[in-house]
């Protein structure tokens, strides 16, 4: 990466939390198992950014909870439902600085919580439970004010730390996964899957992929739950917002980046025959864990692009894998 936007990318302030980088790992069984025609097929293991059990939220928080946005913070808010990894990472954060964190959670964790539910509480957080998506902006909202009144001060963190900020998380992760990908032979296109829910992710992805000059990639954001159209326009808004803090006012990728919403099933964190299948194939052929919510049912797409004959054989396919573990044991 070269130029100076990439230059503003290599020195954005962050809060060091993940081990960096993460591996990225061939998977030559679980292509074995997808017949002749497959293409080669890696694993970028962002399950292991280490902090907190891992994940892709490690990365956009690192961006959001820059040093310079915590002066003066003595509590960070944020929201998700029951399982939230994003809830996880951020009050383990929050721990990590010392800081209080609140959780505007919609829905009632099991009893006794288990999974993510468990370690937000593990971590400390005080949790706010209200009984729907909607009620939780005006529930950060309003923790923020009686923070205020104790004399403290929230930083709100949207959810996912899905922001034009949490994307050059992501952006950055493109120039690390560039240079792993530099030591292997050149192939004619790069496909990347990963998954996708409020897209800060996607959106890091894609503003990273813009930014390279020359190499032919492809993305494809595979849905958690939202909508085909919903993915595009947030993904597309989000790296829009990210390219702006940088001052880059070149073209997006737009041609790059696939929305897939067909692997959803009946709905968020429903698994589907496809996204079990997924799950054990990652386990049995390469030991891979992957998560029932997000990563199986990513993995679910690309195993049905591949079956499908979507992508050539001469191509290579890289699987961002997102984490999501303690859902497992939810
Ligand atoms: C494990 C995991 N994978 C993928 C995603 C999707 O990432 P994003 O919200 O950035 O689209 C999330 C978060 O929602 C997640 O927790």
């Amino acid at each position: 990466m070269t130029g100076a936007p990439l230059d503003r990318l290599a020195a954005w302030p962050r809060l060091r939390l993940a081990s960096l980088p993460t591996r990225l790992v061939r998977a030559r069984n679980l292509r074995t198992a997808l017949g002749a025609e497959a293409p080669e097929l890696w694993v970028k293991m962002d399950s292991e950014t280490g902090f907190a059990l891992g994940g892709n939220k490690v990365r956009k928080l690192e961006t959001e909870l820059a040093p310079d946005r915590l002066e003066g913070v003595t509590h960070l808010v944020t929201a998700g439902g029951p399982q939230s990894n994003h809830c996880r990472v951020t009050a383990a954060a929050a721990a990590h600085l010392g800081l209080g964190c609140v959780l505007a959670i919609n829905g009632e964790a099991s009893d006794p919580p288990t999974g993510n539910a468990l370690l937000h509480r593990h971590f400390g957080a005080s949790i706010l439970t209200v009984s729907s998506r909607d009620e939780r902006a005006p529930a950060m909202a309003e923790a923020a004010r009686d923070i205020a009144a104790e004399g403290g001060r929230a930083l709100i963190v949207p959810l996912g730390a899905s922001t034009g900020l949490g994307a050059l998380g992501y952006a950055l992760a493109v120039g690390e996964l560039t240079s792993q990908l530099a030591d292997l032979p050149e192939v004619e296109r790069t496909w990347l899957f990963v998954s996708a829910s409020s897209c800060g992710t996607l959106a890091g992805l894609l503003l990273g992929v813009s930014l390279l000059e020359r190499a032919d990639v492809r993305l494809v954001g595979v849905s958690a739950d939202a909508s085909a159209f919903e993915l595009r326009t947030d993904t597309l808004r989000l790296a829009a917002e990210g390219a702006a803090l940088l001052g880059w006012e070149g073209q997006l990728r737009e041609g790059a980046l696939a929305a897939a919403d067909e692997f959803v099933g009946r709905g968020y964190g429903v698994p589907t025959p496809a996204s079990r299948e997924a799950l054990d194939l990652f386990g049995r052929t390469e030991g891979i864990v992957l998560d029932p919510v997000y990563t199986a049912k990513a993995a679910a797409g690309m195993i049905s692009w591949i079956r499908s004959g979507n992508v050539p054989p001469s191509h290579r396919v890289v699987f961002v894998h997102t984490g999501g573990h303690p859902a497992l044991f939810a």
